[in-house]
C-alpha cells in the first residue's frame, strides 16, 4: 500500500510567510519556528527592534529573513506590505497576524483614542492584511492565513474593552474569511495563548497573589513558556493542517476548562 501520510507535512519547506510583529515577544518565536520548518519570513514591524537577532538567528540556521518597516494601522500600509513581500519573495503562502497591542485603564478613564488605536492594531490592520494577503493566494491557489487570538476571546478584561473586544473579533473575522476564502482553498485559524511567561508578565508573576490566583486556573500548573507555542503555529501553517478551517486552538495548558 502506498504511504498517504508523512512526517514532511508538518514542513514548511519553500514556503514565504508574512509575520506581523515578527522581531519581539512571541512573534520572535513564530519566525523562528518557521524559519527552522524551512520557510522563508518577511517580518513586518513599526520599528527595527529586535532585527539585529532575528537576522543572527537566521544566519546561524541557514535562514532566510527579510523585514519591512510600516505602522499597520497607517494608510495602505497593507498594500505595501504585499508589494514589499511579492518584490523581496515573490509569493505569500502564510500570513501571521500577530502584531497587536494592549492598553489597560479603569473604565471611567478609558480615553476615546486608545479604544481606537486598540481596535485599528488589532482588529482593523488584521482585516485589511488579511484582504489584501488572500488576493494574492488566491491566485497562487492557496493559502494559510494565521490570526493571534488570546484568552480574552473568551473571557472578559474589565481593564482592556477594546483588547477583549478586538480578541472576540479576531475570532468572529477568522470564521468568516474561513468561510469566504475555502473555495480559493486559503484556510484560515486563529491561536489563543494562554499565560505566558514573557517579560511582559513578570510583574503579574511576581504579584504573589494574582499569580496564585492564576496559577490555580491553569491545570497544567504553570505560565507557558513562549516555545511551548512554536508547534501549535507550525502545524496551523502547515499542509498537515489544509483540512482545518475556522478554528481558534487555544494553547493554555487547559485554562479555559476552569
Ligand atoms: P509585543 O509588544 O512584545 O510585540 C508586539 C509587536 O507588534 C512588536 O514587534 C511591534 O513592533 C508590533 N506592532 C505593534 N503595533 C504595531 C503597528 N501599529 N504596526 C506595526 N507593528 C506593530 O507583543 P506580544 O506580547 O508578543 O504579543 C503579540 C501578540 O500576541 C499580540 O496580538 C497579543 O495580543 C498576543 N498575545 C500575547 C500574549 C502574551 O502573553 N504576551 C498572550 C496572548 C496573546
Amino acid at each position: 500500500m502506498a504511504a498517504t501520510f508523512s512526517t514532511e507535512r508538518f514542513r514548511l519547506d519553500g514556503q514565504v510567510a508574512i509575520i506581523t510583529g515578527g522581531a519581539s515577544g512571541l512573534g520572535a518565536y513564530y519566525t523562528q519556528a518557521f524559519l527552522l520548518s524551512g520557510a522563508k519570513v518577511l517580518v513586518v514591524s513599526a520599528s527595527q527592534n529586535h532585527w539585529d537577532e532575528t537576522k543572527q538567528f537566521a544566519a546561524e540556521h541557514s535562514g532566510t529573513v527579510g523585514f519591512y518597516q510600516i505602522d499597520i494601522t497607517s494608510e495602505g500600509a497593507a498594500a505595501k506590505i504585499v508589494v514589499a513581500d511579492m518584490e523581496q519573495f515573490g509569493k505569500i503562502d502564510i500570513l501571521v497576524n500577530n502584531a497587536g497591542i494592549q492598553i489597560r485603564n479603569e473604565w471611567r478613564e478609558y480615553k476615546d483614542e486608545d479604544w481606537r488605536r486598540v481596535i485599528d492594531t488589532n482588529l482593523n490592520a488584521l482585516y485589511f492584511l488579511s484582504h489584501e494577503s488572500a488576493k494574492q493566494m488566491a491566485t497562487q491557489g492557496g493559502g494559510k492565513i494565521i490570526n493571534i487570538a488570546s484568552m480574552q476571546s473568551y473571557r472578559a478584561g474589565k481593564f482592556i474593552f477594546p483588547y477583549a473586544a478586538s480578541k472576540h473579533g479576531v475570532v468572529g473575522l477568522t470564521k468568516a474569511y474561513a468561510d469566504a476564502l475555502a473555495p480559493d482553498n486559503i484556510q484560515v485559524n486563529a491561536l489563543a495563548p494562554g499565560y505566558i511567561d514573557t517579560p511582559m508578565t513578570k510583574a503579574l508573576q511576581n504579584d504573589q497573589s494574582r499569580n496564585e490566583e492564576i496559577l490555580a486556573h491553569i491545570p497544567a500548573g504553570h505560565w507557558a513558556d513562549p516555545s511551548e507555542l512554536m508547534g501549535a503555529i507550525v502545524f496551523l501553517a502547515s499542509p498537515a493542517a489544509n483540512y482545518i478551517t475556522g478554528v481558534t486552538l487555544p494553547v493554555d495548558g487547559g485554562y479555559l476548562l476552569r
